[in-house]
């Protein structure tokens, strides 16, 4: 099948779901008022809230109740255009493929998908929401689809034997989205260092290492998988990559972010990664910042553009305003503060000054940077920030 039609039984696939293409918040909230109680609101928000906590039944409790048929359409209508994203991404990877594992289904959503586009592929969906697979199942079987099963277990305690060429997992390996993941070394480098055991503490409490141990089991030696997750800050993705490339994963194309819009907010998840098992890499694993476009900035250009005297002459929020920052080397420090917490995180706050522009500098061991340039005129603004930066940090 070509893209083009792969695109449209895809936008059939997720109609036939109950899916809808919604893409202004307020037409989305005002279907979802209608469509679902105050009460029914209340207590998703309620589950979500606890799933965040990251205790196995909780979340196992959020996605059971999200497999009701008044709650998922309306639900999973917010991330239309991310299974238009990852479904369409994934399906190009197939290729001759015969067995496919998908780890953590849900609801079966692309799992059925992808069944449908390619009938000569057998595929096993597992997922531990036993409502999930429920529906799943009755989905599949609605749709006539022989070349589905849909087990409901648990990876990381139940077993699956066999062996796939193909075990795609999406949002599913890394879900523990309150986990920070690894800070950098210092607040002057995006660098993590290589300490095994803060590795392994990482993989151990976010379930990483377990559920990665056993696709890596089940995954056949001259097999592919995709994985994308919620890895997008630097302190996740560098410890998610380690784990991939520390069970012999290997990257078989550069890993492009993935990007698409929750209705009208764009969300940038972190790279798309289509891996074997070999040991020899031909594409590198990528662990800069991403250095957002055209901020390698053309610094004097900046501040001889005549602006709006209240505006700064300068503002970077993005990791390059570190690359920039060190480029002032004629820089005269005013004043400086680091903080480091007993877990060894730091912050650094600097106000200074190269010729007569003013500067404030924050850094963090999360890749936060932030540099802001100010005139003469405009430099007790940037003291202001500078002493309100200190009290959130008292
Ligand atoms: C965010 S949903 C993603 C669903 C689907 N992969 C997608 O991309 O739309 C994550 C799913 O992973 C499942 N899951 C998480 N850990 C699991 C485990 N250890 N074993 C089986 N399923 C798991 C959850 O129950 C949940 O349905």
């Amino acid at each position: 099948m070509d893209k083009d039609s792969l695109r449209q039984l895809l936008h059939e696939h997720l109609a036939w779901w109950g899916l809808t293409h919604v893409t202004s918040d307020q037409e989305y909230f005002a279907w979802q008022r209608q469509q679902l109680s105050p009460d029914e609101l209340k207590q998703l928000a309620f589950l979500a809230e606890q799933k965040r906590n990251g205790d196995r039944r909780d979340e196992i409790a959020f996605y059971d109740r999200t497999a009701h048929s008044r709650i998922y359409p309306v639900l999973y209508s917010q991330r239309y255009e991310y299974y238009e994203a990852i479904g369409l991404r994934t399906m190009a990877h197939f290729g001759t493929a015969r067995d496919l594992l998908d780890f953590g289904c849900g609801l079966g959503i692309l799992t059925t998908l992808y069944a449908r586009c390619f009938p000569d592929l057998n595929l096993v969906g597992i997922d531990r929401s036993p409502a999930s697979i429920a529906l799943a199942q009755q989905q599949a079987k609605k749709l006539g689809l022989r070349n589905l099963r849909f087990l409901c277990m648990d990876v990381e305690t139940e077993s699956l034997s066999g062996s796939f060429d193909m075990i795609v997992a999406t949002h599913a390996l890394l879900q523990a989205e309150q986990d920070p993941g690894i800070p950098s070394e210092s607040w002057r480098t995006f660098d993590r260092g290589d300490d095994p055991s803060r590795q392994m503490a990482f993989e151990q409490r976010t379930g990483l290492a377990v559920r990665l141990d056993r696709l890596c089991q089940l995954l056949h030696p001259q097999g592919r998988m995709i994985v994308s997750e919620k890895t997008r800050q630097l302190a996740r993705r560098v410890p998610f990559q380690r784990a991939l490339a520390g069970r012999g994963l290997q990257l078989v194309q550069p890993a492009d972010p993935i990007r698409y819009r929750i209705i009208e907010e764009v969300v940038e998840d972190g790279p798309f990664y289509v891996l074997s098992k070999g040991d020899q890499a031909s594409v590198a694993w990528d662990e800069l910042p991403e250095l957002d476009d055209g901020t390698l900035v053309n610094l004097n250009a900046m501040l001889e553009k005549c602006r709006d005297a209240n505006e700064p002459l300068y503002e970077n929020h993005g990791p390059s305003a570190q690359v920039v920052w060190e480029e002032l080397t004629e820089r005269t420090v005013i004043r400086e503060l680091t903080r480091e917490k007993p877990d060894g995180r730091q912050v650094h706050v600097e106000r200074g000054m190269v010729d007569d522009t003013h500067y404030l500098y924050c850094a963090n061991t999360y890749d936060q940077r932030q540099l802001v340039m100010m005139e003469e005129a405009r430099a007790v603004l940037l003291d202001s920030y500078y002493q309100e930066i200190l009290r959130g940090l008292a």
